[in-house]
């Protein structure tokens, strides 16, 4: 078994579209084994994402994150990691495979519904960001 982290993105919770996302995510065989509903300041945004912090669309994308509430889940299943990122698809959702959540649901390259790890390094960085061992049963 593996564990990942996902979020749905502000773009999706405003719109309404978590209840569609989670039903995907169940359907495909995770286990969601923690979720909240959270609002990141600017700060939690940029230190969650400082592995972009000299890209271009740094700044961007922090404020994005943070101008709406968000969902965190820490899901599992055996190969969680790249399995959710298969089900998100591409980042830009001009590129995203039918039937993926960033095709479906994604406005653009940035608001593009929902976040995965990329890696278990990154995901036992994220993991721990969010959640203690306490809320993941
Ligand atoms: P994520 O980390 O959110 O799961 O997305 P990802 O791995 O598919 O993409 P990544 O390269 O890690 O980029 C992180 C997020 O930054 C925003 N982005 N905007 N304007 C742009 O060109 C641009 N490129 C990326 C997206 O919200 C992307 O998911
Ligand atoms: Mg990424």
């Amino acid at each position: 078994m593996e564990r990942t982290f996902a979020i749905i993105k502000p773009d999706a919770v405003e719109r309404k579209l978590a209840g569609q996302i989670l039903a995907r995510i169940e359907e495909k065989g995770f286990n969601i084994v923690g979720m909240k509903k959270i609002q990141l300041t600017k700060k939690q945004a940029e230190g969650f994402y400082y592995v972009h912090s000299a890209r271009p669309f740094f700044n961007d994308l922090c404020a994005f994150m943070s101008r709406s509430p968000v969902i965190v889940l820490c899901l599992e299943k055996e190969n969680a990691i790249a399995d959710w990122r298969t089900l998100m698809g591409a980042t830009n959702p001009a590129n995203a495979e039918p039937g993926t959540i960033r095709k479906d649901f994604a406005v653009n390259i940035e608001e593009n519904s929902s976040h995965g790890s990329d890696a278990p390094e990154t995901a036992a960085f994220e993991i721990p960001y969010f959640f203690s061992a306490l809320e993941l049963v």
